[in-house]
């Protein structure tokens, strides 16, 4: 099977950046979400982000001859010929089985269904379908223009030839891929992730450091390209509190008691996307 056509369910910060690597990488790419006005978002976006990339001679085909490639829609329709949907809808359990149990009604047989999810269960998403064996995690990071690195999260379910295109789409699309060997709650960098923002937490919380002080070891010994508190509030606090309850809740790692994530999600306070989260931002 020859993937022409990607189509991307979610215009959100991870949609809109995986429609533009697909197009980058050459694909005819369909971007659906509920509203215009999401949609429209994630044009503009996508073409600041391919004129700063351009600008840098990062990618050589003009940012418009790139844009011809995108189709932005509020139906599903546009997935009727699509070889590789990729799904980026909020984490919502319910949310993600609805739009996999719609994707197989109306998308080709033979098309693979990934889910960019960076902490449900891929099988219980499989589940939702009738082609179990052609649905597959490509977790990526954000954002996806610039990371290198995607995780290929394979379920009980999924089949050989279903990873091995999917390892195939990862690195025409210019990315490091990383196959999970087994499927467990927040695959293998968010794991890592909880760690980091669990010792963060507590020394902060005990008073042995300030949050400015964690991000400064972080980022000068550890060399990390942000701090602990700082990628946090980059990647919304909520996203960090329920990657964290996930992996806990699934029994897969120990906890440690700390408030200060929680705190900030109940005042809304929830990073970069509200203007405030741990820093305060413009
Ligand atoms: N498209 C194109 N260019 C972009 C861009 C985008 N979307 N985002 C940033 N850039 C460019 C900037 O324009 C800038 O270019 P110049 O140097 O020419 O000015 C360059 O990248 C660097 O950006 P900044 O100067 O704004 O800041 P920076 O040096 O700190 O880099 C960063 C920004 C690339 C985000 C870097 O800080 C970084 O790598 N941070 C870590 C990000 C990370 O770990 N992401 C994963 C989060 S976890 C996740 O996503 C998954 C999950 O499951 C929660």
């Amino acid at each position: 099977m020859m993937i022409k056509k990607i189509g991307v369910v979610g215009a959100g910060t991870m949609g809109h950046g995986i429609a533009e690597v697909s197009a980058i990488a050459g694909f005819r790419v369909s971007i659906v979400d509920i509203s215009w006005d999401f949609l429209n978002r994630a044009k503009d976006k996508i073409i600041d982000s391919l004129n700063k990339l351009y600008e840098k001679k990062q990618i050589s085909e003009k940012p418009e001859e790139i844009m011809n490639r995108i189709e932005f829609s509020v139906s599903y329709e546009t997935m009727k010929d699509a070889d590789f949907v990729i799904e980026a809808v909020p984490e919502i359990i319910e949310l993600k089985k609805k739009v996999f149990e719609e994707l197989d009604n109306i998308t080709p047989s033979h098309a693979i269904l990934a889910s960019n999810t960076s902490s449900i269960p891929i099988s219980t998403i499989a589940e939702a379908t009738k082609r179990k064996d052609k649905v597959i995690g490509m977790h990526f990071f954000n954002p996806p223009p610039i990371m290198k690195l995607v995780e290929i999260v394979p379920s009980k379910y999924t089949s050989d030839e279903t990873i091995s295109m999917t390892l195939d789409l990862a690195k025409k699309m210019n990315k490091i891929p990383v196959r999970l060997k087994v499927e467990v709650p927040g695959f293998v960098s968010n794991r890592i992730f909880l760690r980091l923002m669990q010792e963060a937490c507590r020394e902060v919380e005990s008073k042995e450091a300030t949050i400015e002080e964690v991000d400064s070891c972080a980022r000068y010994k550890l060399k990390l390209p942000m701090g602990i508190f700082e990628l946090s509030d980059y990647v919304g606090l909520d996203v960090a509190v329920d990657l964290w309850k996930v992996i806990i809740s699934s029994g897969t790692a120990e906890d440690v008691k700390c408030t200060l994530y929680q705190k900030k999600v109940e005042m809304k306070e929830l990073g970069v996307k509200s203007g405030k989260g741990f820093y305060t931002y413009p």
